[in-house]
């Protein structure tokens, strides 16, 4: 096979924000596919904060072997404050021209991706690929990570049924999703919760729990499992409404950063090997300020302001599903 032209000669990949399962398996990926193609590649540690100190590693097939199968990341990660400012971001393109880095493939959230796009600003080339458990990036319809964080949650929820079911409780459960709940909703339609809290709801407590919890009374269930997403409300607050409406006495039971880890999924796995390929051919044929996407089941790539401009809500068609699981 004739090797292709590209327009880089060494690339820089990364991880940023919170880590999600699956992050190895794109900076794997990233670094299969631009040797592949003769570009070489650096790793840059701990996120943007790396790009502005020079913490570097130098990355060849071989030290990314039996990564795809790993969580957490293997480049480390951060949030990083001083790449906000023009100063820091400075320092990190002096840094790219020190070492010679033309692009940089950037693997995180929303945050990581402002960085990008400000980056590409002052003139070096840079692809996002999105991955959060948070699902949260607008311009695609997944994020890497989700998946293995869904089904970490739906495990436990599991095992806290049985017991739940034991005792006839009501149990609360907290899953991750500050700003967001894509991750709540898709795990309490999977574990059949008897209600759901989103951060981007507009029912009131009494719809949205009370009265679920009621229908499910009447219809004869004696244990009740209430999913919360982290930025819809306080797990225990709403233990203590419950408690103190309907004189329930629930548990709660917050799972925290444990659904950051863990083994990725086949899902997250092949996701992020199609996205990490995506992103250095984005890269190899000259694009820049690039957000690599899948949309309606297609892997594509779009501009990352217009990426960033879009706005994710919340599931309708799984929101009204969820309404019919509940609502008998
Ligand atoms: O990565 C996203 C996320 O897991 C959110 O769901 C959560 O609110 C936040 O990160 C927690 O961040 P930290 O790791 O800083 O506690």
């Amino acid at each position: 096979m004739t090797k292709q032209k590209n327009a880089v000669r060494r690339i820089g990949v990364l991880t940023s924000g919170g880590d999600a399962p699956g992050m190895n398996a794109a900076v794997r990926a990233v670094v299969r596919s631009a040797i592949f193609r003769g570009i070489e590649v650096i790793g840059i540690r701990r996120g943007w904060n790396g790009l502005i100190n020079g913490d570097i590693v130098k990355l060849d097939e071989k030290s990314v072997a039996h990564t795809i199968n790993r969580g957490g990341t293997m480049l480390y990660t951060a949030r990083s404050a001083e790449f906000m400012t023009q100063e820091g971001q400075l320092k990190a393109v002096a840094t790219c021209k020190l070492l010679g880095l033309e692009g940089i493939v950037a693997i995180g959230g929303d945050g990581t991706f402002r960085g990008a796009r400000a980056l590409s600003k002052h003139g070096i080339s840079v692809v996002g690929i999105p991955a959060t458990i948070d699902n949260d990036i607008a311009c695609t319809n997944y994020c890497i990570g989700f998946d293995t964080a869904a089904n970490t949650a739906i495990e436990c929820i599991d095992k806290l049924r049985d017991t739940m079911q034991s005792h006839e409780r009501c149990s609360i459960v907290e899953v991750m999703g500050r700003n967001a709940g894509h991750l709540a909703l898709y795990v309490g339609l999977a574990v059949g919760a008897t209600a759901v809290m989103v951060p981007e709801s507009t029912e009131d407590f009494e719809t949205e729990v009370i009265e679920k919890i009621r229908n499910a009374r009447l219809n004869g269930f004696t244990h009740y499992m209430v999913v919360v997403a982290e930025g819809a409300g306080n797990a225990m607050e709403v233990s203590q409404r419950i408690r103190d409406e309907i004189a329930l006495d629930p548990r709660v039971t917050v799972l925290g950063h444990i659904q950051r880890g863990g083994i990725p999924t086949a899902r997250d796995r092949v996701t992020a090997t199609r996205m990490g390929y995506r992103a250095v051919d984005i890269l190899a044929n000259g694009g820049t300020n690039r957000i690599v996407a899948l949309r309606n089941s297609v892997m594509c790539d779009i501009d990352i302001d217009e990426g960033l401009a879009e706005h994710k809500g919340i599931d309708q068609e799984e929101t009204t599903v969820l309404e019919a699981m509940t609502g008998v």
